[in-house]
């Protein structure tokens, strides 16, 4: 992996993969929203690394944000909006944008970036384990996450040989959005008595994106939650 594009790198678990790259010294590019609050993740993860502003919820802007980026090894789509929302309160607008952000949004990168991607190259994108655990205000999220499950198979067929594979974190406990929420309830459930962390996303990150034979692979990073 010597050139990695980490799309929703400015926070959270892409924040995490992308500052793992950099700091093995590999050439990373991390997008957000915004070029300036980009450019400062992408300062404050340092080594070789750039940040990069687009909108995965205007996909088809995307093409043009990443057009200076000449190869990718590994790609890792990572970005989320979420919606809080409901079938008895349901708002369309949250619920398009979280849409076409997860799944027209990813696909439309990876079609612009296809033709510069190794052949040798691999893609992980995240899915999450709401798709089977909903929680209240999770119908978007888990609509979503479901799908992503089906864009991974259509994905490993029309890119071969570049290999693409899933991750399904359940909820990771020091990531920002849950850090400061009570999840007792959760470990309660989790057979290994604890949360997935940051560090064991970048962990199975590391993995899917490197091991030569693995694709097409779903992995669940939750401690077993689901059966729990
Ligand atoms: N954390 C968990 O426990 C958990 C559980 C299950 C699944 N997941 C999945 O894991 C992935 C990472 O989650 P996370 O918790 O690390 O997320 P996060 O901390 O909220 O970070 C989200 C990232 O997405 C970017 N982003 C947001 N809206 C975007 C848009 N419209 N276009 C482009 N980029 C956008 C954000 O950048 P800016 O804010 O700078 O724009 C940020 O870099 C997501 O796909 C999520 O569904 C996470």
């Amino acid at each position: 992996m010597s050139s990695l594009v980490i799309v929703g790198g400015t926070s959270g678990l892409g924040l995490e993969i992308a500052r793992h790259y950099a700091d093995a010294g590999h050439r990373v590019t991390l997008t957000g929203r915004d070029a300036d609050r980009a450019a400062a993740a992408a300062k404050d993860v340092g080594g070789d690394t750039t940040g990069l502003a687009l909108d995965l919820a205007a996909p088809k802007d995307i093409g043009p944000a990443l057009a200076g980026i000449e190869s990718v090894d590994g790609l890792v789509l990572a970005a989320v909006e979420r919606d809080v929302n409901t079938v008895a309160d349901y708002d369309i607008d949250r619920a398009l944008r979280l849409v076409t952000l997860k799944l027209v949004g990813y696909t439309e990168v990876v079609h612009a970036l296809r033709s510069r991607i190794a052949p040798d190259g691999a893609i992980v994108l995240f899915g999450g384990l709401a798709k089977e655990r909903p929680y209240p205000g999770s119908t978007t999220v888990s609509t979503v996450n479901g799908a992503v499950a089906g864009l991974l198979n259509t994905l490993v067929l029309e890119l071969a040989p570049i290999r693409v594979n899933v991750i399904h974190p359940g909820f990771v406990g020091d990531s920002p959005y849950w850090r400061d929420r009570d999840l007792s309830h959760v470990i309660a459930r989790t057979p290994c008595g604890q949360l997935a962390t940051m560090a064991d996303i970048v962990d199975a990150t590391v993995f899917l994106l490197g091991n030569r034979a693995v694709n097409g692979v779903s992995l669940n990073v939750d401690g077993g939650w689901l059966l729990g």
